[in-house]
């Protein structure tokens, strides 16, 4: 029997683990199978950020578009574990970059080991994926995501040019974000329609779900930076201003504070002060700045669900929905 309705309905987080279980327990496998190399390092290294967990939630999304569109199997367990090897070879840059000590409730692998090897087996990892994707020998699937990783690597440098600038608008942020967080999703929804042989069009609808999820999924993120708790998290608050990284809390808040408060906190951005978090969350508060966020969140999210509309109902699409309300509710 269907677990949901045939109506817009999203099915709720357990439901959709439920729904996503044989799939991920499939590619949770090929993950740790193909990890594997005889450099001691690598392993150790690999198996510390990859055995922490995470959401999984860009893979169970590979699997979870490719059902909504009448497919799966082992192509899309293998696209799933391309997507998560790209996405945790980000992640091991991302925290040297950054100087993040705490990932998925552990010491990160910058804190524990240094930064060369972490960014070395960051390399492996995504070399990896490479070597899974020409393994399925599809142009198609290699083009889209040479053309992602590629377009990830301009995200993490454009953010680079903007760290310490207060003068970051709205705009520019959200130009950073497309490329570093929602064309992974995007790339990882559109292959899980394209190995179920969908159409063009269908194609299409799945690539503007994930990129608007991954709008919405970022966005999140940078409220959590200000807003979660800690140890739920598995990362440090306060990472974001501690580099310097203008997110939309912050971007809004000098917006709309009063003119010395803002000259205040543009100089906080300036400096990269962690120590002035109580400041920061002070004039975060005093605007409105996480309210404004989470409704910008949800606007994408809800972009998201209506790219679906129209494609056959069926409980992997509701899952879909589900997915992108999560995204702005979670706690982690
Ligand atoms: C963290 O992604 C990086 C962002 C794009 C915000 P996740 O929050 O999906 O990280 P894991 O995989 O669950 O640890
Ligand atoms: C996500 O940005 C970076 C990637 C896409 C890898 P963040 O820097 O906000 O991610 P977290 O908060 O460290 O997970
Ligand atoms: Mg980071
Ligand atoms: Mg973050």
């Amino acid at each position: 029997m269907s677990a949901v309705p045939t109506d817009r309905s999203a099915l709720s987080l357990p439901l959709i683990q439920s729904l996503a279980t044989p799939d991920m327990a499939a590619v949770d496998a090929l993950i740790r199978a193909r990890l594997a190399s005889d450099v001691v390092l690598i392993n150790q290294i690999a198996d510390h950020i990859i055995s922490a967990g995470g959401k999984r939630l860009r893979p169970m999304l590979v699997a979870l578009a490719g059902r909504a569109c009448g497919g799966g199997g082992p192509v899309h367990h293998q696209l799933a574990a391309i997507i998560e090897f790209i996405h945790t070879s980000t992640l091991l840059h991302d925290d040297v970059v950054d100087e993040s000590s705490l990932r998925r409730g552990r010491s990160t692998a910058n804190a524990l080991w240094g930064n060369a090897p972490s960014v070395l087996v960051g390399d492996f990892l995504y070399s990896r994926s490479f070597q899974l994707m020409v393994e399925l020998d599809r142009m198609e699937v290699m083009r889209i995501l040479a053309d992602t990783t590629n377009r990830i690597a301009e995200g993490e440098v454009l953010q680079l040019l903007h760290v310490h600038n207060p003068d970051t608008d709205e705009a520019a942020y959200l130009r950073v974000i497309e490329r570093k967080t929602a064309v992974l999703f995007a790339a990882g929804t559109r292959l899980g329609a394209l190995a179920s042989d969908a159409g063009e069009a269908v194609q299409r609808q799945l690539y503007d779900y994930g990129m608007q999820l991954g709008y919405a999924f970022q966005i999140a993120d940078d409220v959590l930076d200000y807003a979660a708790d800690a140890a739920e998290l598995g990362k440090n608050l306060g990472d974001d201003l501690a580099e310097g990284k203008a997110t939309l809390p912050v971007i809004h808040a000098i917006a709309h504070s009063d003119a010395a408060t803002a000259q205040r906190l543009r100089d906080i951005i300036s400096e990269g002060d962690a120590g002035a978090m109580a400041e920061v969350l002070a004039a975060i508060h005093a605007t409105g700045a996480l309210d404004y966020s989470r409704r910008r969140a949800r606007e994408y999210a809800l972009a998201a669900e209506e790219a679906l509309e129209g494609l056959p109902e069926n409980d992997a699409l509701a899952a879909l929905r589900g997915l992108a309300r999560y995204a702005v509710e979670r706690s982690h």
